[in-house]
């Protein structure tokens, strides 16, 4: 199904009130990281701010993106279309990173359960199941490229 003129300007319409709430949340955030004396609690709360940041800045590319206001540059460009000479290499080098990134899920979900007995005592589980939830993105974003290649190569 083809998108039509209605389509991108709801979607478009989405993008603008997701980077109005994420600047309302990142603010509320910041505030609190700010004032919060505590160095674990405001470590805590600076993971998060890293996050919502690329959040913040990522809604905004697709904000321009979907109403072509800002400059091409900022925005988030077409799907990848590489060059056909350069297909099978990069298609290649994606299902290695995929397959370094399963034994590095592998690695990491081993780890998480040697350090759960220190888990009331330190943050360093929590850390290694944050890493696992990123490994987990790397993972789905590799899949995006692989799957795209492949169909470009067929
Ligand atoms: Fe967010
Ligand atoms: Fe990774």
């Amino acid at each position: 199904m083809a998108p039509n003129d209605e389509w991108w300007v709801t979607i478009a319409h989405a993008f603008s009130a997701h980077v109005r709430d994420e600047r309302y949340v990142l603010a509320r955030y910041e505030e609190l990281a700010a004032t919060t004396a505590d160095p674990g609690t405001r470590f805590l709360l600076e993971v998060i701010l890293e996050d919502e940041r690329r959040h913040h800045a990522l809604f905004e590319r697709l904000g321009a993106s979907a109403t072509g206001t800002t400059a091409q540059a900022s925005a988030v460009p077409g799907p990848p279309d590489p060059e056909p000479e350069h297909l099978a290499e990069l298609l290649e080098q994606t299902r290695r990173f995929l397959e370094i990134e399963r034994d590095d899920a592998a690695g990491l979900k081993s780890l998480a359960r040697e350090l759960k007995p220190g888990s009331q005592e330190t943050m360093w589980r929590l850390l290694v199941e944050i890493m696992e939830l990123d490994t987990e993105k790397h993972i789905r974003i590799l899949e995006f490229l692989r799957h795209r290649l492949e169909h470009l190569g067929r």
